[in-house]
This record gives C-alpha cells, sequence and structure tokens, in this order.
C-alpha cells in the first residue's frame, strides 16, 4: 500500500469524517497530503543548511584548530502553531498559504563562541550562489527594545528532491552563547508567566542584555589578544 493509500484510508475511518460525502474526504486527503509534502521539503532545507554548517565548523577546525559553531538546533513548526499563526493573521488554512505567508517555518537556531564568528557565518552563508537571501536583519548591531540580540537571516534553499528542484525558506538565527543564555531566560519568563512581566521587569532584563552584551565585547577583546600572540 502506498503512503498515500494508508492516509486515504485512515483518513476515510476518522469517525469525525463518517457522515461526510467522499468529495469532502478526497480533499482532506489531497490538503493532507500537500501537507506531509511541505513538512518534508522544509526538513530537507534544514538538513541542506546544517550539513553546510557542519562543513564550515570542520573546515575551521582543520585549519585553524577551532570550531566557530557551538551548537546548532533545529526545528519544524509544529501544526499546531502554524496553523494558529494563520489564524492569528486572518489568513487562508492551506499548505499554499503557510508556504507565502509563514517564513519561519524550518527554524535553525546557531550559537557561536564569539561576535565576530557571527559575522563571519553571516559572510560564509551569503556566499553561497545557490541560496537566495530573502531577508536579514542585524539585531546585535540594532538590538530589540527588549533588549534582543541575534543575526537573523531568512535563506531560500534550494532542495533536489527526484523529479525537481525545490525551494524552502529557512530561518536562521546566529548568536552568540551569552545572547543565547539571555534569550532563551527571557523567553521562559515571558512565556511562561507573561501578565507577571511588569514595565520594571522588563527595564531590568533590558539592563541584563545590555551587561551580557559588554562581557561579549570583553570576551571577543580578549580571544582577538589571545589570537594576535599565535
Ligand atoms: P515573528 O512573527 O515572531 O516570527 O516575528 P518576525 O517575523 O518579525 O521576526 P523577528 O525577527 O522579530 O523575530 C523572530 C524570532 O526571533 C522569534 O520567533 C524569537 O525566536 C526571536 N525573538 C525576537 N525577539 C525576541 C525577544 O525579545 N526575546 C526572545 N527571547 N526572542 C526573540
Ligand atoms: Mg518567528
Amino acid at each position: 500500500m502506498s503512503e498515500k493509500d494508508f492516509y486515504i484510508e485512515t483518513i476515510e475511518n476518522l469517525p469525525a469524517l463518517y457522515n461526510t460525502n467522499q468529495n469532502m474526504r478526497d480533499q482532506f486527503a489531497a490538503v493532507f497530503m500537500e501537507f506531509l509534502q511541505l513538512q518534508h521539503l522544509y526538513q530537507s532545507a534544514i538538513e541542506v543548511v546544517k550539513t553546510h554548517l557542519g562543513i564550515i565548523d570542520s573546515e575551521f577546525s582543520v585549519k585553524f584548530q577551532r570550531n566557530p559553531i557551538h551548537n546548532i538546533e533545529s526545528r519544524l513548526k509544529s501544526p499546531e502553531s502554524i496553523i494558529g499563526k494563520l489564524q492569528k493573521k486572518g489568513l487562508p488554512l492551506t499548505p499554499e498559504s503557510a508556504q507565502k505567508n509563514l517564513l519561519d517555518m524550518a527554524g535553525i537556531r546557531v550559537t557561536c563562541c564569539y561576535i565576530s564568528d557571527i559575522y563571519e557565518i553571516v559572510n560564509l552563508l551569503s556566499r553561497r550562489d545557490d541560496y537566495v537571501i530573502l531577508k536579514q536583519k542585524d539585531y546585535i548591531k540594532n538590538p530589540k527594545p527588549s533588549g534582543y540580540r541575534s543575526y537573523h537571516m531568512i535563506i531560500n534553499v534550494p532542495v533536489y528532491l527526484s523529479a525537481q528542484k525545490k525551494y524552502a525558506p529557512v530561518e536562521v538565527q546566529i548568536r552568540t552563547m551569552a545572547m543565547d543564555f539571555w534569550a532563551s531566560l527571557e523567553h521562559q519568563l515571558r512565556y511562561k508567566q507573561s501578565a507577571a512581566i511588569t514595565p520594571e521587569i522588563s527595564e531590568e532584563l533590558r539592563e541584563c542584555a545590555e551587561r551580557i552584551a559588554e562581557t561579549d565585547l570583553q570576551m571577543q577583546r580578549l580571544f582577538m589578544e589571545i589570537s594576535d600572540l599565535d
């Protein structure tokens, strides 16, 4: 049985669809299949960029005996949050609409050691001639009012499928370990107990971000001083 037939049979047997007509069940199955293919495409685009980043990192360790990348995380947006975001924006709930309007369905977070590593990686990603940079925002030079810092890129990544080449946008967030420390805790605090975040607390969180940014600069300076001695 093909994967498609498997899903169609499963859908046909869903109690919620017992009283619907065949046409509706076919439509439902078609959308479901389209969505699965979209997920596969976006997951593949993540793999392309992760492999590329891994090659850059290992090349650095061969050439310069150090790793600019500390960690790489990735995620595909869940169907629940895709639907939630489309609903919030008042957009149609279809795979085409998600593809057109949500540029962060595929996400990669790269944590680097030093600020200079971030720009090195941005340059290397920008130089690849098969990537199309759709958007980029430097929240390091221009931090968000919250204090948030990171470099964001949305890259349209080619994926070579069996029959054709397709592009999928991948959101890449590049930050230092220090920026990641702040963003992770701030996110936890803000989204878990958002009601408790007073303007005073927001201001304190921004101050923490500033202090962490100073430390990042200091570590960068130490790194450059020590590298010069090599
Ligand atoms: P979204 O609709 O949320 O995707 O916003 P956007 O498309 O305008 O992108 P933006 O560059 O503003 O932020 C996208 C992502 O950056 C978010 O999903 C978070 O992961 C991260 N981010 C942005 N601002 C903050 C912040 O103040 N705190 C934390 N912790 N993360 C942030
Ligand atoms: Mg987002």
